[in-house]
């Protein structure tokens, strides 16, 4: 169950993106090390899909892996790689009886195993047809790197220079289907961006929680609402 009360069913966010992070911080407040905390934001994530089914929220966008992840200690770089898989292994069902389509966004670059890679195509292919949530899973994701790869795609499809405008990168965004997000929540009490969804958040409210990822739970979702149905969106304009 989640308390719900308050929500304004016609003005939940239709995308929301969560950066997920103090999973070490969590871990070493424990005196356990970096990788506990990792693990357990198993479950924060799976409690916060929940969150969104319940909010009707269609569009969930997590935040796994960046581009600059690469340079911690080459252990947890590969307890990640394995993590993600394994969360993959172990979830997918439960997900696609829930109705979550689950997708990736990022570089699929030589760095990310290849067990990762496949595990990441079933994921995509046994959850294609789902609709009622969207799980977008940004891995090996960098802000900077995907409008870098969009600009690349367009010259090298031969776009003259007039015609590489607004809608056309964002035509050849990793998945030009997602809509922008409305919300992104922070947590751990960072705040800051961290090259997550750069050209897609330009107009996103922000929350930011001191809550760490692996306490984060399906209240702290609906908390995060609250608090976006409270703002006012301007895009530039005047009332
Ligand atoms: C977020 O938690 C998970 C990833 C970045 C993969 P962190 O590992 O960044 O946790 P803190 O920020 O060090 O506490
Ligand atoms: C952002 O968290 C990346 C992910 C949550 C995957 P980081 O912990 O990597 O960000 P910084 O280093 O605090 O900016
Ligand atoms: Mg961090």
């Amino acid at each position: 169950m989640v308390d719900l009360d308050g929500i304004d069913p016609l003005r939940v966010p239709t995308h929301v993106g969560c950066v997920m992070d103090g999973n070490g911080r969590w871990a070493q407040k424990r005196g356990l090390p970096r990788t506990e905390g990792h693990a357990a934001g198993e479950e924060a994530l799976l409690d916060a899909v929940e969150g969104a089914l319940r909010l009707g929220i269609r569009w969930l966008t997590v935040y796994a892996f960046s581009t600059e992840n690469w340079k911690r200690p080459a252990d947890e770089v590969r307890y990640l790689m394995q993590f993600n898989e394994g969360i993959l292994t172990r979830r997918r069902d439960e997900l696609h009886e829930r109705g979550v389509r689950i997708r990736f966004v990022g570089r699929r670059d030589w760095r990310v195993p290849k067990r990762l890679l496949r595990r990441m195509d079933q994921s995509l292919e046994l959850t294609a047809a789902n609709t009622t949530l969207t799980l977008t899973i940004a891995f090996n994701y960098g802000g900077r790197a995907e409008i870098v790869d969009a600009v690349r795609a367009l010259v090298a499809a031969g776009t003259p220079a007039d015609k590489i405008d607004e809608r056309a990168i964002r035509r050849n965004l990793y998945d030009p289907e997602m809509p922008d997000p409305d919300l992104v929540v922070r947590t751990s009490g960072e705040y800051r961006i961290s090259n997550f969804l750069l050209w897609e958040l330009a107009y996103s409210e922000l929350v930011f929680t001191d809550v760490l990822w692996p306490d984060f739970r399906r209240e702290h979702l609906v908390e995060a609402v609250r608090e976006f149905q409270q703002r006012d969106r301007r895009y530039g304009a005047v009332e």
